[in-house]
């Protein structure tokens, strides 16, 4: 049987990465691992219980059903839904560059990316979290077409965001998720460059799959 691989995926904030790696890893049968919801629902704890969270993140259980579409559970409850509106998407940087915050998440990314055969998507996967991942790739995309994308996204759950205010919102997170002091966001050396403005979602996810498929091939 082929060996497993690790595929780190990172990139800005709505460049598609969590389509793509999900696409990815079912092609594969590969585990599926959202970093971002993860900082997501620690954030919404922070809004709901205050920062003395931070000082107790050990309490803090995140799990993923994979059953339903991929729930995501804080301390057993479904927040699926809720780490996606507007107050944790405009709290999610400012709390993901607490110190406490990231060594705790990264620690447990990287137990989960122990026994391989994982797509990891995120801000420092390649660089941080799975260093030694087999295939890194640093998905781009011009801010408005990623503004783009991410308004059918909204507006399909129900909400009245428009295009000015999303693309407002995409490059305030860009800007914190770079210039944070802790893993920033920044594309790792040996990681693949991929501009996907103009491709389509089956175009990025071929363009990966090959390149996966030489990878495992060489394991
Ligand atoms: O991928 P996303 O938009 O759901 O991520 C939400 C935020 O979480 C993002 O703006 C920064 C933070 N994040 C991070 O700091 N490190 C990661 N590996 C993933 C997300």
């Amino acid at each position: 049987m082929d060996k497993k691989i690790n595929i780190a995926i990172d990139g800005p904030a709505a460049a598609g990465k969590s389509t793509i790696s999900k696409r990815v890893a079912e092609r594969l049968g590969y585990i599926y691992i959202d970093t971002g919801a993860m900082y997501r629902a620690v954030t919404l704890l922070y809004i709901e219980k205050g920062k003395d969270i931070i000082d107790s993140l050990e309490d803090v259980e995140i799990t993923f059903k994979r059953e339903d579409g991929n729930r995501v559970l804080l301390n057993g409850r479904d927040v699926t839904e809720e780490i996606r509106s507007e107050s944790v998407t405009s709290k999610v940087s400012e709390v993901s560059s607490f110190e406490a915050v990231r060594s705790y998440l990264v620690s447990m990314q990287q137990k989960l990316g122990l026994d391989k055969g994982v797509v990891m998507d995120g801000r420092d996967i390649g660089t941080t979290v799975l260093p030694d991942a087999e295939l890194k790739v640093f998905m781009q995309a011009s801010p408005k077409v990623r503004a783009e994308r991410r308004l059918a996204e909204e507006r399909a759950r129900g909400s009245s965001i428009d295009l000015e205010q999303l693309t407002a919102q995409i490059i305030k997170r860009d800007e914190l998720d770079m210039n944070r002091e802790i893993s920033p966001l920044v594309k790792a050396e040996d990681a693949v460059l991929l501009d996907t403005t103009d491709m389509t979602i089956a175009e990025v996810e071929d363009f990966i799959l090959e390149i996966a498929q030489n990878k495992i091939g060489e394991e």
